[in-house]
Formats: C-alpha cells, sequence, structure tokens
C-alpha cells in the first residue's frame, strides 16, 4: 500500500470520526424572537413571538416569553423583535436560467452552460427577495436540473427548487422555437407531436431530472408565429400527457393563455393553468371545480411594455401584449370573485429576477386582500407544489424558511419588496435589519 494511500485512509477514518462526533451533540438549536408573526393558515399576527429550530427543521412556535422559558439555557437567540416574520416566499413560475435582456434573437446566442450561470446568479438574487422555494418551468439543456442539484448540495446558494426540464410542446407552438428559417432545422429538444410521442417525452423528461412536465397547451406571447389565444396540443395528446406523468409520480403545469386551451387542459387533469389570461367563465367554474389552481403573472405585461422592445423581444410579441395583459388583469380579478384557487407566479425570467415581489401589488389591486396574496405565495403555493408539509408555514416539521420585514405587510403589502432578513433551512442568507 503507498504512502499517500495511507495518508487517504487514516484521513478518511478522522472525518469519519469527526461527523460521528457532531451528530452525537445533535443539530444546532436556535431560537428566533419575533416582533409579530404573521400567521398565514388563521390569518392573524401574533405579537411577541418566538420560533425554535433545530438544525434546518422549525421545532417549536409559541410566545417568546414561554419558549426563552423553556428552551436549554445555552440555546443562542436571534433577537428579530423590531420586525414581522413570514414564511419564506414561494413563487411557482420562474425561469432562473433565462436572463431578460436577452429577448428575441438574442436568446439563439446564449449557450446551455451560459444560462446555467445565470441561473446561478438568478437563484441567489431570487432568494434574497424572500423566495425560498421557486418551481422552475421551462429551461434548455437541463441547466435547470443541473441548478436544483447544486443548490441541494451546496455549491451555490439559491431557493429550494422544482423543476420541468424543457416544457413538452407542438411543432411550431409557443415551446418549440420559430425563430430560423427552415434549413437551419431547428427544433425545441421536448417538441412531440401525437399521445405516444408526448408520453414518450414525459418518460424521457423523467428520466433526466424533471420533478414536473411542464406542457404548452396554447400559443403564447413571446413567441414568433403564434397566437395566445390558439388551442395547440390537442385533449387526446394532453390527456396523454397527464395520464403518463401521474403514473411516473408527477404533476403537469400547463401553459395556457386562451379559453379553449385552458379548459381542455383542465379537463386533461392539470394541476396549474399558467398565464390563464383569457379564461372564460366556464374555465373559472371547471377549475374550482377540479381544484386546479390558476397561477397569473400579472407583473410581466409592466416590463414587458416599458422595456420589451429594448431587450429584444419581437415586434409581433408587444402586439400581442397589448392584447392580452390588460384582458389577463380583469381575468385575474374574476378569478379571484369566484374564488378560484391561486398560486403566485411571476414568470420571472421575462422581467429581472428578484423582482418578483412587485407582482403583490397588483394582485392586491386586481381583488385579492393581502392576506390572500400572502397566502398565494405560501400556502396555496405550497400545496400546489405537492410540498404542503414542509414549506409554506411557520409550523413545527418545516424547513425553517422564514423572511422578515419592516412594519405589518397585512396592511401594506409593498413591504414585501424589501424583505430585510432571510433564513433558509434554518441558515441566515441574508440580514439587512437597521
Ligand atoms: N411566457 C409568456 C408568453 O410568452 C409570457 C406572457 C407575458 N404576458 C402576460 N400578460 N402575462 O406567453
Amino acid at each position: 500500500m503507498g504512502r499517500t494511500r495511507v495518508v487517504v485512509i487514516l484521513l478518511t477514518i478522522l472525518l469519519l470520526m469527526a461527523t460521528k462526533a457532531g451528530a452525537r451533540s445533535g443539530p444546532t438549536r436556535l431560537l428566533v424572537k419575533v416582533g409579530a408573526l404573521v400567521d398565514v393558515r388563521h390569518g392573524r399576527l401574533l405579537p411577541n413571538h418566538a420560533i425554535l429550530t433545530e438544525g434546518d427543521r422549525i421545532t417549536e412556535v409559541g410566545p417568546a416569553d414561554v419558549l426563552l422559558a423553556r428552551a436549554p439555557k445555552e440555546t443562542p437567540v436571534l433577537d428579530l423583535s423590531r420586525l414581522t416574520v413570514l414564511p419564506g416566499l414561494i413563487d411557482v413560475h420562474v425561469h432562473l436560467t433565462v436572463n431578460p435582456e436577452h429577448a428575441g434573437y438574442r436568446a439563439l446566442s446564449v449557450s446551455v452552460p451560459r444560462e446555467a450561470l445565470h441561473g446561478a446568479a438568478n437563484a441567489w438574487r431570487t432568494l434574497q427577495a424572500g423566495f425560498t422555494t421557486v418551481r422552475n418551468l421551462g429551461a434548455s439543456g437541463y441547466a435547470d436540473v443541473a441548478l436544483r442539484d447544486a443548490i441541494a448540495e451546496g455549491d451555490v446558494p439559491g431557493p429550494r427548487l422544482l423543476v420541468s426540464g424543457p416544457a413538452l410542446g407542438i411543432t411550431g407552438g409557443h415551446c418549440d422555437n420559430n425563430l430560423l428559417a427552415p434549413e437551419f432545422r431547428y427544433k425545441a429538444e421536448a417538441v412531440a407531436d401525437g399521445p405516444w410521442a408526448a408520453r414518450a417525452k414525459v418518460r424521457e423528461v423523467i428520466k433526466y431530472g424533471a420533478d414536473l412536465i411542464k406542457v404548452c397547451a396554447t400559443g403564447g406571447v413571446l413567441s414568433k408565429g403564434d397566437q395566445p389565444g390558439t388551442q395547440q396540443y390537442t385533449f387526446e395528446e394532453l390527456r396523454a400527457i397527464v395520464e403518463e406523468a401521474h403514473k411516473l409520480g408527477r404533476k403537469v403545469a400547463a401553459h395556457a393563455h386562451g379559453a379553449e386551451g385552458i379548459k381542455t387542459a383542465i379537463r386533461a387533469g392539470v394541476a396549474s393553468i399558467e398565464h390563464a389570461s383569457l379564461i372564460d367563465e366556464e374555465g373559472l367554474q371547471l377549475a374550482k371545480e377540479r381544484g386546479t389552481y390558476l397561477v397569473m403573472d400579472i407583473y410581466n405585461h409592466e416590463f414587458i411594455l416599458q422595456h420589451g422592445e429594448r431587450v429584444g423581444m419581437l415586434p409581433e410579441a408587444l402586439e400581442k401584449e397589448r392584447q392580452v395583459g390588460p384582458l389577463q388583469r380583469e381575468n385575474f380579478a374574476r378569478a379571484v370573485r369566484a374564488g378560484v384557487k391561486i398560486a403566485f407566479g411571476t414568470d420571472a425570467g421575462v422581467y429581472p429576477h428578484g423582482e418578483n415581489a412587485k407582482q403583490f401589488t397588483y394582485m392586491v389591486k386586481y381583488g385579492m386582500t393581502p392576506l390572500e396574496a400572502i397566502r398565494s405565495a405560501t400556502i396555496w403555493a405550497a400545496e400546489l407544489l405537492g410540498w404542503a408539509d414542509r414549506v409554506g408555514a411557520l409550523e413545527p416539521g418545516m424547513f425553517a424558511d422564514l423572511i422578515a420585514v419592516e412594519g405589518n405587510p397585512l396592511e401594506d403589502i409593498t413591504l414585501l419588496e424589501r424583505v430585510v432578513f432571510v433564513m433558509k433551512g434554518g441558515v441566515v442568507v441574508k440580514n439587512v435589519a437597521p
């Protein structure tokens, strides 16, 4: 046995011993004293509370004096008694690997490795903004899977990620790429036509690491040569995709703007309708009956109109936005009134990552109470993800994901745009509280 080999073995044994010793002393405890806590589930503000964390989990929540008296003397205390604490926020529709400056033809010059690195930078921005969990709905080359794993393994900081891999779509549809002439023979990687091809694509996307399936059921705004209002996949194709995904333990999120496509996707059994811009009365009722979530990105309109041309969006895309954007906001208000489930999703990547919370103001302007807007980004979003047992609330057993603001967000929702403290999994990742 060579000398280096002996040294390596000895070091390994020492490391194992050290890890064991660490395990014996138990996970680190922390008592977080908070001025007030937003109890999202019961819709109330609890003053002078405390949260006990152990390792990456919350173990106790209660009045500060009670928890302080009970905790072992050596438990370190983090004093946030001037702040209001909420569960870490959740955005269920982002594209971390996409940089908003690369719209339209500019996107063609960005490699998949470069996209992955954009993803790392954007994951950090998103986390700093108070979003501790996000669902990434569409990325090239499985850059999203790599990013999810890099974050989980501690290589780069970022939110917890659920990712879809590349989005399934029809030839020439919103999730294909129609920018180049035929001789380039370019098509997006998850284009699949027909129920069996679509099933095979679901299997392939899951094989390479997707947590859920994203599918384009209708045309889009920012794509070339299609219309948001028209249906793309047929019912048979959507049904095959949903069946296959469910069989393999995955949910399906469907991009759908047009009323027919929305209803077809709901009937096929998708978990969420993304955008839902032109949803009609029947669609709202169907969503309500089936418990389908609507994820309406009503902040996007602002950014696209103000900056779309500068970042390279096509003139036809801007024209489509002028038609669809205002209708989407009206329909958001109707969905709120109808009592349809709504989860907070912004399509960040179209606009700059880290500005996710700007959408809250629009959700309140178009009919939600601040509490409902916060629920859409916490307990309701968690339910859509299938993660209601681990994120979205400050309760024992959940991940210690929490954020803090100065003031009462139930009165002023814009406070969520100024998050001063972020903890993810028991680790403080931001603290700029004055
Ligand atoms: N990715 C979406 C699409 O291209 C963005 C839609 C943005 N516009 C809006 N009003 N939400 O279809």
